[in-house]
């Protein structure tokens, strides 16, 4: 049996048999949404081979269960590429995922604004991302199925359905395209301004792996950032992760909304 299959196993043993529908992968700051589940929370250290999500502002526990109706797996805590180097480190959650019936995954983050009409406690919906790290959680898979097309990546359908969401919820939601930074340290602003140039509206550190290694998995995929802070050489707001952490929540109450709304709805 593979690992991700013995892990679902696991993991159904402790939530129950009932397929998921859909898989949440929360960003900083933004972990306690994971406790409005109404089901069991499986710490990662009791999923071998899980990621150790190493930083502050996450809560490193899967909750499956049930949320505005919807049977959901939400990951409380991401690893990045920045804490041990590994591009591929989300693929064995989202190996995980699909193999307890989810077909959907929604990322969120936080992230910086490149836009000044997107300010701080902004919500973003990505249309599509810029890879700026040159990076690839693919690199290294043997079959045909690494070339994945990422036209279209974030699902056009359920972006709609999160602008509805939003819009019956009148929350404003930006839309936009997000560039991955490797991290962990921040951008300079001549890096901003090249991004910028280049068509970016938000700058973050996660996200772009994921929703390559969901596309690869055959699970459509959503993400949505919370604006934390202008992007640096833009504003002379402090960048640090202090600050991601003090501002997520504002655009948490957002995101939260538009989220709950959009799985009542689904
Ligand atoms: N840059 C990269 N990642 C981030 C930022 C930023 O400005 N803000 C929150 N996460």
């Amino acid at each position: 049996m593979s690992k991700s299959a013995e892990l679902a196993r696991l993991i159904r043993s402790r939530a129950g048999e009932a397929p998921v529908t859909l898989g949440l992968i929360l960003g900083s700051g933004l972990g306690h949404l994971a406790g409005a589940v109404d089901g069991a929370a499986i710490p990662y250290g009791d999923l071998p081979g899980f990621p150790h999500a190493g930083v502050s502002g996450h809560n490193p526990n899967l909750v499956v269960g049930e949320l505005n109706g919807v049977r959901v797996a939400v990951f409380g805590g991401r690893a990045h590429y920045y804490e041990k180097g590994d591009p591929a480190v989300m693929r064995l959650p989202l190996e995980v995922l699909k193999e307890l019936g989810a077909g959907l995954v929604i990322a969120t983050n936080a992230a910086g604004s490149l836009d000044l009409r997107m300010p701080t406690g902004s919500i973003m919906c990505l249309s599509d991302h810029i890879n700026f790290s040159g990076l690839n959680p693919l690199i290294g898979e043997p079959t045909d199925a690494r070339f994945v097309p990422m036209k279209d990546a974030y699902d056009p359908a359920l972006r709609a359905r999160l602008r509805q969401a939003a819009a019956t919820e009148e929350v404003e939601m930006a839309e936009g395209v997000y560039a991955w930074y490797s991290g962990p340290s921040f951008e300079t602003p001549a890096e901003i301004r090249a991004i910028r140039m280049l068509g970016a509206d938000a700058v973050g550190m996660s996200t772009v792996p994921e929703v390559i290694l969901a596309r690869f998995l055959g699970l459509k995929a959503a993400a949505i950032s919370t604006i934390t802070n202008m992007a640096a050489g833009l504003s002379d707001e402090a960048i640090s992760h202090e600050h991601t952490k003090a501002m997520a929540p504002i655009g948490a109450v957002k995101l939260e909304t538009v989220l709950r709304r959009f799985l009542r709805d689904l």
